[in-house]
């Protein structure tokens, strides 16, 4: 058969931070919960939500979906970083918008309501005000006329990208307690932080948080083979090709259900078969090492640079283990105590960088990070692949050597 020669598809694979996927795999359960509350309003557990996750596992695009799930039931939605200076973004930005879409025509009702710094309009009545505009009264003040529009409905908030830099985190607990006071008055509100899991808990170690720590907690891992099958398979075939069986076995089988990766796998499959209306083996074949190659360096180096040094210790001393590693190892290799090895390694496997693995022994329970700490460990005579090891720069003349 002769090839088709076209133009290549486009691929429909988004490898990338914050790219949703085509094919949102898994989490089928707590979507359709969530979605639940926006059709009813009836909150159960669900009044916040922590999303947890290493890099690349999927909690940004699950705001995503969380975030069109909302819309789609007439939510208003608040989505934001946990970045500096989100009080004053929220309050001077988001909420005014949201209420100029909402209602045009309410500046009035809303100045009687003491609402905070809404816009230009209702500036001059703020200024003359000596009380602090707060969050929770902007929040009330939008949670109102949303309820005489659209009863049953409310407000997701999302907050992306918590991180635990002090200041940071102070901000962000005020926050939450703002949110808290307006849920308390009787605001229909949904919160969603997501961020890595050490992150999310030194935010709930805060003083303000108290309401978060009732939160219903997703911890994102990596989604089920089938899951991992269905992504690929889904993807591929809308984007209007098919795959050869040991082809689309093998990119299951080398992208361990890693969101980041799955996405990397298919996209380069994709690429390799070029013009091609089928991708087989020997695409699969070629995706491989270069998924591998670039997770290792988007992905799991980030995922590496996350861990406290200790941590980073812990597990290159497990890195030196080919299969599991036993924690007597451990402690003989880091020279500590087994106590100490013991919180330590309760923490990692909290934050889902390792597993238990029989008795006394540990493994990596994400996909390729041994690798990753043991290639970086190896003496490698040609650190970057670019073959400069052996022709350093050479120094400067004239500079009296
Ligand atoms: N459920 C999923 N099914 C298929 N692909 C997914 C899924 N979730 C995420 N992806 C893909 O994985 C990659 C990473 O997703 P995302 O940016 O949401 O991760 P993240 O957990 O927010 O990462 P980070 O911690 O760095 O912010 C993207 O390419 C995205 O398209
Ligand atoms: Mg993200």
């Amino acid at each position: 058969m002769i090839a088709h020669r076209g133009s290549p598809e486009p691929s429909p694979f988004s490898p990338g931070y914050g790219r949703r996927p085509l094919v949102f795999g898994g989490h089928g359960v707590e979507i359709a919960e969530l979605t639940e509350v926006f059709e009813t309003a009836d909150f159960g557990e669900n009044q916040s939500v922590l999303i947890s996750g290493l890099r690349g596992a999927g909690k940004t695009s699950m705001l995503a979906q969380l975030q069109d799930a909302a819309r789609a039931n007439g939510w208003l939605v608040i989505s934001d970083d946990a970045g500096s200076g989100l009080m004053d973004r929220v309050m001077e930005t988001t909420i005014p918008n949201l209420l100029n879409e909402l209602a045009p025509d309410s500046g009035k009702r809303l100045t009687s309501l003491g609402i905070g710094q809404l816009s230009a309009q209702w500036e001059s009545v703020e200024r003359s005000r000596d009380v602090r505009p707060l969050l929770r009264r902007d929040l009330i003040a939008l949670s109102t006329v949303l309820a005489e529009r659209r009863p049953h409905s409310g407000i997701l908030i999302t907050i992306d990208e918590v991180s635990s830099g002090k200041a940071r985190l102070r901000e962000l607990s005020r926050f939450a307690l703002e949110i808290s006071h307006a849920i308390g008055e009787g605001a229909n509100i949904m919160v969603v932080f997501a961020g890595i899991k050490v992150d999310l808990d030194a935010l709930l170690e805060h003083d303000h948080t108290t309401f978060l720590r009732r939160s219903r907690e997703l911890d994102f891992r990596r989604l089920t083979p089938a899951e991992t099958r269905h992504v690929l398979a889904e993807s591929i075939r809308i984007g209007g090709k098919t795959i050869d069986e040991d082809a689309l076995d093998l990119l299951v089988s080398f992208s361990q259900g890693y969101p980041y990766l799955v996405q990397l796998a298919g996209d380069y499959a994709w690429r390799s078969s070029e013009a091609s209306p089928t991708i087989s083996l020997a695409d699969a074949r070629a995706a491989h090492g270069r998924a591998i190659t670039a997770v290792e360096r988007r992905v799991i180096s980030r995922v590496f640079q996350d861990l406290s040094e200790m941590d980073q210790r812990f597990v290159q001393a497990m890195a030196v283990d080919f299969g599991r590693t036993k924690i007597a190892d451990l402690v003989q290799r880091l020279g500590v105590s087994d106590q100490y090895v013991q919180v330590y390694k309760k923490r990692l496997i909290e934050s889902g960088y390792v597993q238990a693995d029989g008795r006394g022994h540990v493994s990596f329970s994400l996909p390729y990070l041994g690798d990753y700490v043991r290639s970086m460990a190896s003496d490698r005579p040609d650190a970057d692949g670019r073959g400069w090891d052996h022709h350093p720069p050479p120094s400067r003349t004239g500079r009296g050597q």
